[in-house]
């Protein structure tokens, strides 16, 4: 099964994008923590997209372009994948249709989560997540068992460097001009799936289950 996770910043696509690679074990592609790694390491793409990410911009399209066509090519990939955060503009969408033909696999759904604004905005302003493992907390929906500590490997958690209020306001205006458009694209291919996003936790995963029909477990 090989998915896309489309939505605003903040809809909720890398939690649930973590528990379905889980319970499915097809590899979770984020191509926010990708590039992430890339500044924690200091690579040179490191270096060159720390301030785009912190202003909130899209990083150029050469660098994730690149790193996803050689990250779906990765021997993991195989079966299939969940890319969260790509493609994010026409450019990006018309180099993955290439990449896809190339490599002669096709996408099964684009999976769309649909929010309304204001509750994205009470989500970011409350996430923590873990700088060394991924993990994504909240403190207020999903709060971790000890406070300040990840679940999964006890490192310190922390804010995003881009999760303060002028990034955020960037970031969807990135959405609405670069990224939303591409919503036409996918629902005229019929590859479209829309998933309520704006549920608890627990229910938007038992939706994405059935919607890309893995049971309602
Ligand atoms: P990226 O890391 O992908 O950030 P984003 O798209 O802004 O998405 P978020 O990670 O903010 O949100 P999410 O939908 O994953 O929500 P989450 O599950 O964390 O990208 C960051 C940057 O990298 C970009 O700005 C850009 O610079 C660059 N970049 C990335 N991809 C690129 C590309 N293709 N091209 C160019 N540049 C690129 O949830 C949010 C919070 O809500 C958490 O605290 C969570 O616990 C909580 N939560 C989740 N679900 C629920 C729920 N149902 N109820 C209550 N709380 C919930």
């Amino acid at each position: 099964m090989r998915l896309v996770f489309f939505g605003p910043p903040g809809s909720g696509k890398g939690t649930q994008a973590i528990r379905l690679a889980q319970k499915t074990g097809l590899p979770h592609i984020s191509l926010g923590d990708m590039l992430r790694l890339e500044i924690s390491q200091q690579t040179e793409i490191g270096k060159q997209i720390k301030s785009f990410m912190d202003a909130g911009k899209l990083v150029p399209d050469s660098i994730t372009i690149e790193l996803t066509k050689a990250r779906i090519q990765q021997p993991d990939c195989k079966n299939g994948f969940i890319i969260d955060g790509f493609p994010r503009s026409l450019a990006q969408a018309d180099a993955f249709d290439r990449m896809l033909k190339d490599l002669k696999i096709d996408i099964d759904h684009v999976v769309y989560f649909q929010i309304p604004v204001d509750l994205v905005i009470e989500r970011l302003c409350g996430r923590v997540s873990c700088p060394k493992c991924g993990a994504v907390f909240h403190l207020k929906y999903n709060p971790p068992k000890k406070a300040g500590v990840c679940d999964r490997c006890s490192s310190e958690l922390a804010q995003r460097t881009d999760d303060n209020e002028t990034s955020i306001r960037t970031r969807f205006e990135v959405y609405e001009d670069q990224t939303k458009p591409l919503l036409e694209r996918y629902k005229n291919s019929g590859q479209l799936a829309t998933l309520d996003a704006g549920q608890l936790i627990d229910d938007v995963f038992k939706d994405l289950l059935k919607l890309v029909g893995y049971g309602g477990n």
